[in-house]
């Protein structure tokens, strides 16, 4: 039996699907299907199209359990966030213990926390002049981006980078690390 992703994606899920890909063909983890909490979100057409199971869900349904039950139902092993927006309430922290990840668009701790996310990590990050950023993959706890840290890497802020290019070299990282983070991690717990 392959271990389960659930992957929690609230926007255009570059990252859901580059997940997709990496384990497409994998000997033991598959993903099993995407949770959305948003119903215009670009993730939802791309699953349809990709044939990927997706489960759109509230705010309601989130922080009373009828989520975690679906998680249950699904025989979900491991909670990926790939561009999540909401906090991940403590009911599901409990039930998945060291066993959700998030990606954080910058160099945790710093640009973390409520409001930071996506374009607004990086205007700040260009604001403040900083000559370096990065992403940061992590576990999950009850705070925002707080987590012990599995994975950094850095890539350079030049003086003309605007928020989308940034995005964009944050998004190559992105795609190039979290799979294989999240199977390194997988084959840690197993162990
Ligand atoms: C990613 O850059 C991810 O790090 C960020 O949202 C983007 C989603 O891109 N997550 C956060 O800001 C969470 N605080 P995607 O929808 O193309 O995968």
């Amino acid at each position: 039996m392959k271990t389960r992703l659930g992957i929690f994606a609230s926007g255009n899920g570059s990252n859901a699907l580059n997940f997709n890909a990496y384990f497409s063909n994998h000997d033991s983890i598959e993903v099993a299907k995407i949770y959305c909490n948003n119903p215009a979100a670009g993730i939802l057409t791309k699953a349809f199209s990709y044939d990927i199971p997706a489960h759109l869900f509230t705010k309601s349904q989130l922080t009373t359990g009828a989520v975690l039950e679906q998680l249950v139902a699904d025989k979900i092993d491991i909670i990926v966030l790939a561009g999540f927006l909401w906090l991940i309430p403590e009911n599901l922290i409990d039930a998945f213990p060291s066993k959700i990840i998030n990606i954080h668009p910058a160099l945790l701790p710093k640009y973390g926390g409520k409001g930071m996310f996506g374009s607004n990590v990086h205007k700040a990050v260009i604001e403040n002049k900083e000559t370096e950023s990065g992403i940061t993959i992590h576990l999950v706890d009850k705070f925002y981006d707080h987590g012990g840290h599995l994975f950094q890497a850095k890539t350079l802020v030049d003086s003309s980078d605007t928020p989308e290019t940034l995005a964009a070299k944050i998004h190559t990282l992105e795609h190039e690390h979290f799979p294989r983070v999240v199977a390194d991690h997988i084959k840690k717990l197993l162990d």
